[in-house]
């Protein structure tokens, strides 16, 4: 894939570059992306209609064994080369802000640092009634085990559809993408406000935004670069020809 110069001039310039990613840089670590056809065991369930308030509130049961099996499957699976080039990036970037929608904490494991997680991460638990984390509690068969402090149930650390982001982050998201000289938007269909907005706002602020997707999307003919392919393909190139133009 031909990375363009004034891509790899911009990045070796920049102040600041920020990134937002979304299920689509964990595609090539083996987690299925959100828009995939959910597989085997769960094929009948619809995300959308597990991942709410909603959902748990009728069937508390299901909704945390959903997300135990997302777990498993994820602790079992490894960052791929697209998280290991942002990570690189990082540390080669004066100032670097990565915002991920992806709740994998692939990012950390890959050894990025300055990670804003727009939807939470599934290996985090909080207590459905207080929204405040749990990090530990007496093993329990009961599913899903109750919170120590108040006794209600407790839940993945996850945004479900309807609820609002955590402030800060969406905050800090939202100054990072109008200070950046530079916006990557990888691995995301780019239709779940806010962070669909993110790019745009770095357009409007003078960044230059380059789109990582194998598809197009709503943000395609807005981008001053579109990286046609896969993150781990596109992303590693870009850090051999930032290398190669010391
Ligand atoms: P989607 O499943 O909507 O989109 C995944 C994107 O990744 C698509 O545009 C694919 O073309 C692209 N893709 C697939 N394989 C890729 C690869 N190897 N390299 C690069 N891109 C690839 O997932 P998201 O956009 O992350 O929200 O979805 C955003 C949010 O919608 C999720 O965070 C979730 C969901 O509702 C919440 O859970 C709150």
């Amino acid at each position: 894939m031909e990375i363009p110069i004034a891509l790899i001039d911009a990045l070796r310039h920049a102040k600041h570059i920020a990134v937002l990613t979304g299920a689509g840089v964990s595609a090539e670590s083996g987690v299925p992306t959100f828009r995939d056809a959910q597989t085997g065991l769960w094929a009948k369930f619809n995300p959308q209609e597990l991942a709410t308030r909603e959902a748990f509130a009728r069937n508390p049961k299901m909704v945390w064994e959903w997300y135990a099996y997302r777990r498993e499957l994820i602790a079992r699976v490894e960052p791929n080369a697209g998280h290991y080039a942002l990570a690189e990036m990082e540390q080669r970037a004066k100032n670097f802000t990565l915002i991920t929608q992806n709740i994998d904490g692939l990012h950390e494991r890959a050894g990025s640092k300055n990670i804003i997680e727009l939807h939470g991460n599934i290996f985090r638990t909080k207590c459905f009634r207080e929204d405040t984390r749990v990090s530990a509690w007496l093993a329990t068969d009961e599913i899903p085990p109750r919170c120590p402090r108040c006794g209600s149930y407790m839940r993945p650390d996850v945004v479900w559809f309807g609820e609002n982001l955590p402030r800060r982050a969406l905050d800090q998201a939202l100054r990072a993408a109008e200070t950046c000289d530079v916006f990557f938007s990888i691995g995301t269909s780019g239709v779940v406000e806010p962070a669909a907005s993110l790019p745009f706002n770095a357009l409007r602020s003078g960044a230059m935004v380059i789109e990582v997707n194998p598809e197009e999307t709503p943000l395609s003919d807005s981008a001053t670069f579109c990286l046609r392919g896969a993150a781990g393909v596109a992303l590693t190139q870009v850090i051999k020809a930032l290398n190669s133009r010391l």
